[in-house]
């Protein structure tokens, strides 16, 4: 019996560290694997017309994940962040070029949450289906059920 409750609390302890980090990612309905290195989560909320989303990348550099009319950068609605220091920065933006894309005058995309470790980023945030962004810097959401 003390050994059964000792091996365990020894499975519990190797299982723990690795998963406890990402436990907020199995509230995700959705799931796409966009490369290797990326996975995009997310979930959407037809009461708050909104979505959320989580994107876990195999980086310690920055994070880009954009919404695009036509699978090109250029028009595309992008979200950039990352983690620094403990720190999180996360830029609501706009591609006019194939080049970094400037921050939006209207921030319409919030970061939840974002956290760096073992090589991996991973960064939460929503936003609503619409966007009243009067620049037209942001691309509306179309939620089919
Ligand atoms: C998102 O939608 C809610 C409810 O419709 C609204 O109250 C809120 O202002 C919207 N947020 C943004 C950033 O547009
Ligand atoms: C979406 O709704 C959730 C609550 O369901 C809320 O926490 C979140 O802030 C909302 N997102 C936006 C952009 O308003
Ligand atoms: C997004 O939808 C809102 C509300 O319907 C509308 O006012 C806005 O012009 C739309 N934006 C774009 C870029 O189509």
């Amino acid at each position: 019996m003390a050994l059964t409750s000792s091996l365990c609390l020894i499975a519990l302890l190797l299982v723990l560290p690795c998963c406890l980090g990402h436990m907020h990612l199995a509230k995700y309905n959705f799931r796409r694997v966009l490369h290797p290195q990326y996975t995009l989560y997310w979930n959407y909320n037809p009461t708050d017309r909104n979505l959320t989303f989580a994107v876990r990348v195999q980086t310690t550099g920055w994070v880009g994940f954009g919404i695009s009319p036509n699978g090109g950068m250029v028009g595309s609605d992008v979200v950039i962040g990352w983690v620094q220091d403990g720190r999180s920065y996360f830029n609501d933006r706009f591609a006019t070029a194939q080049s970094t894309p400037a921050i939006d005058m209207q921030q319409d995309w919030f970061l939840i949450s974002a956290e760096e470790e073992n090589g991996y980023t991973t960064l939460e945030f929503t936003r609503n289906y619409t966007s009243c962004d009067g620049n037209n810097q942001d691309r509306n959401i179309t939620v089919r059920q």
